[in-house]
């Protein structure tokens, strides 16, 4: 197949990561047949600093040309605001252009690095869970959002439609899963969680197949942390999503390792049991990491994986996508190990050399 890739590399170890990405899809190329197009685009600090804008229309205008879009990270070493203009904003504007409301973050506790996380290896053994998390709504971009008179408001909005789509995704994913959802919000005190457990209940309805449970925000933060093999796709809106997110990448090794796609539509397969193709965005969980710029310590394997994510969501290329999938597990069950993920004191490849490793497995 022939497809345009947007890469937007952005700011920190965005670039070094991207690079190794583009490395791996070369490789699929080669291996597969098929032929890729990467084109760049500039997002964040660097794209304010030669155009004044985290979002430049030329990028935009690049998005909306390919067929999937790639990013780094985004977000500056220092500070929020960067010539009066935060690079967080170009971010939120991209998954506004793209339609992205369907945020997924996969978190796994790989056997092979259980002695890495903070939690005890017999806490976190097992974990193998989805965070499905509302990308378009809430407190985001809710308005007004203001400050008037030394008083500052955001507000959290969300329409039926809104919450019901992203249900429809959390059962969805739920179904090729373990088929439990376990939707999170605050309908203790929060009108708009009352309305959200309303609708993913009768969203359920339509999945008796798939488990369906309701948790507190709070209670759930805890239990997340407690008891995180009970958990199998978990669905929020953008604010928990954000928060608990961070929260669940401690379970697996290191944040490094994570991908995530931003979908605007729904995964899986059509009718025919043809692979659907999703408009998406693609980025590893991880930020800019400013320390270790220019240091061959970033891991690169986020950012692999969200390619493979992308073969896979994208471009309908499952046996492609498994393929990347496998070559990374590979390489970390040799026991290589990025500075992240190494015993201390012990050394480590550097994100290159990580990155051939797999090459060699693909
Ligand atoms: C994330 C990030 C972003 C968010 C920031 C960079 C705007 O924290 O993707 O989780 O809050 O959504
Ligand atoms: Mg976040």
């Amino acid at each position: 197949m022939k497809a345009r890739i947007v890469f937007l590399p952005g700011d920190g170890i965005g670039p070094e990561v991207l690079d190794e990405a583009r490395l791996v899809l070369n490789e699929i190329e080669r291996a597969f047949g098929h032929s890729f197009e990467i084109v760049e685009g500039e997002i964040g600090v660097r794209a304010i600093t030669n155009s004044g804008d985290p979002l430049p229309d030329t990028t935009r205008d690049l998005c909306m040309s390919g067929d999937a879009v790639m990013l780094g990270a985004v977000g500056g070493p220092t500070g929020t605001s960067y010539n009066g203009r935060r690079p967080e904003a170009g971010l939120l504007d991209l998954r506004t252009l793209l339609g992205n409301y369907a945020n997924l973050r996969p978190v796994v506790a790989p056997e092979a690095l259980a002695g890495h996380s903070p939690l005890r290896p017999e806490l976190i053994r097992g974990v193998d869970l989805l965070v499905v998390r509302e990308l378009l709504g809430g407190i985001y971009f809710g308005k007004p959002s203001d400050t008037i008179d030394g008083v500052a408001r955001d507000t959290e909005v969300y329409s039926e439609h809104e919450v019901r789509r992203i249900a429809v995704t959390a059962f969805t994913t739920a179904r090729l899963r373990r088929k439990k959802v376990t939707s999170v919000d605050k309908a203790n005190v929060l009108e708009s969680s009352r309305m959200w457990r309303e609708v993913t209940t009768e969203v359920g309805k339509e999945y008796p197949d798939v488990e369906l449970e309701h948790q507190l925000v709070d209670s759930c933060a805890m239990l997340l942390i407690t008891q995180p093999t009970r958990y199998d796709v978990m669905v929020m809106e953008n604010t928990f999503g954000d928060i608990l997110s961070d929260e669940a990448a401690v379970l697996a090794a290191s944040l490094g390792m994570l991908p995530s796609a931003s979908l605007a539509g729904l995964p899986g397969n059509d009718s025919k049991g043809k692979p659907r193709k999703v408009r998406g965005l693609y980025e590893p969980s991880h930020g800019t990491a400013p320390d270790i710029v220019g240091t061959g310590k970033a891991n690169p394997i986020g950012t692999i994986l969200s390619a493979a994510f992308m073969l896979q969501y994208s471009f309908g290329l499952v046996e492609e996508a498994n393929a990347v999938n496998a070559a990374v597990n590979g390489v970390i069950e040799a026991g290589h190990r990025t500075a992240d993920i190494a015993a201390r004191g012990a050394g480590f490849s550097t994100t290159d050399h990580l990155t051939d490793l797999i090459l060699d497995r693909l």
